[in-house]
């Protein structure tokens, strides 16, 4: 069964995309197999694995807001060249919250859309959109873990705290399974005393695993436009060492649990 990870933090620009692009990369390269789900109607995770957006007839927002002809979600999934299939996103979602207002159960439709694939993957990631909308609750209450990608600096931490809170609430209300499987520092700049600083604050002040940072890097910025991971555009670079690290230090993490 695979393991569903949400990548969330209602921060904006945080890198939750870039990690869930990159990370999935790793994981392909591990052998693992791979699915990625784009939350965010923004479809930057569909744009950077290669897939126009607006090219799509049928997208995950077939699968989670249409009552009638909902889609099977296998249906929808396509491989893309980086080895990791993608459930892509289009703009359809950002009318999620209206949509789903009046539907019983709305806390579960992505799960439930989910329950038919778990057994093809090893690993499903959830790339959330900056709020704490209905889809995100939606992704909390489908994953077993969830990973936080946080800047290193003081104003990206404002808002930490109400993300715990919906965690615990989503804990406690659709999915007591659920836990926090650490913070990935992002965006790092260890010439920095303030980002070392951020850095070595993170721990305590959670309670909660730390994954070794990944750095800043121009390389990010280049690869979504090849519309392929930083592994495959720049694969010798600090940046695609990063995430393949990350990848390593999640099996490591998950695998001390079982
Ligand atoms: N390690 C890094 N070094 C340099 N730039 C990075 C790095 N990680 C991400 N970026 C860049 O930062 C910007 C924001 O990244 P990304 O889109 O992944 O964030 P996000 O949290 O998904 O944003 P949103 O909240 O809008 O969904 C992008 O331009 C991306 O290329
Ligand atoms: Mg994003």
């Amino acid at each position: 069964m695979a393991r569903v990870l949400a990548v969330a933090n209602q921060k904006g620009g945080v890198a939750k995309t870039t990690t869930v692009v990159n990370l999935a990369a790793a994981l392909v390269e591990r052998g693992d197999r791979v699915l990625v789900v784009d939350l965010d109607a923004q479809a930057c995770a569909t744009f950077s694995l290669g897939l126009d957006p607006e090219d799509l007839d049928e997208t995950g927002a077939d699968v989670f807001m249409s009552r009638e002809p909902q889609r099977e979600l296998a249906d929808l999934v396509v491989r893309t060249a980086d080895g990791v299939d993608l459930l892509p996103a289009s703009i359809d979602l950002a009318g999620a919250d209206r949509a789903l207002a009046s539907v019983m159960g709305r806390e579960y439709v992505v799960r439930d859309a989910l329950a038919g694939v778990t057994a093809l993957y090893d690993w499903i990631l959830l790339d959330c959109s900056p709020s704490l909308g209905i889809i995100t609750i939606n992704a909390l209450t489908a994953a077993n873990g969830v990973i936080v990608p946080l800047q290193c600096e003081t104003l990206s931490h404002r808002g930490v705290g109400q993300l715990m809170e919906t965690i615990a609430d989503v804990q406690r209300l659709t999915n007591p399974g659920l836990e926090i499987v650490g913070v990935v520092p992002t965006l790092f700049d260890g010439r920095t005393t303030h980002a070392k600083a951020v850095l070595a604050d993170l721990g305590p002040r959670y309670g909660v695993r730390v994954f070794t940072p990944i750095s800043r890097s121009i390389r990010f910025a280049e690869a979504p436009a090849a519309g392929r991971s930083i592994l495959a555009t720049s694969g010798a670079s600090k940046g695609a060492r990063d995430y393949r690290r990350l990848a390593d230090e999640l099996n490591e993490s998950l695998a001390l649990r079982d």
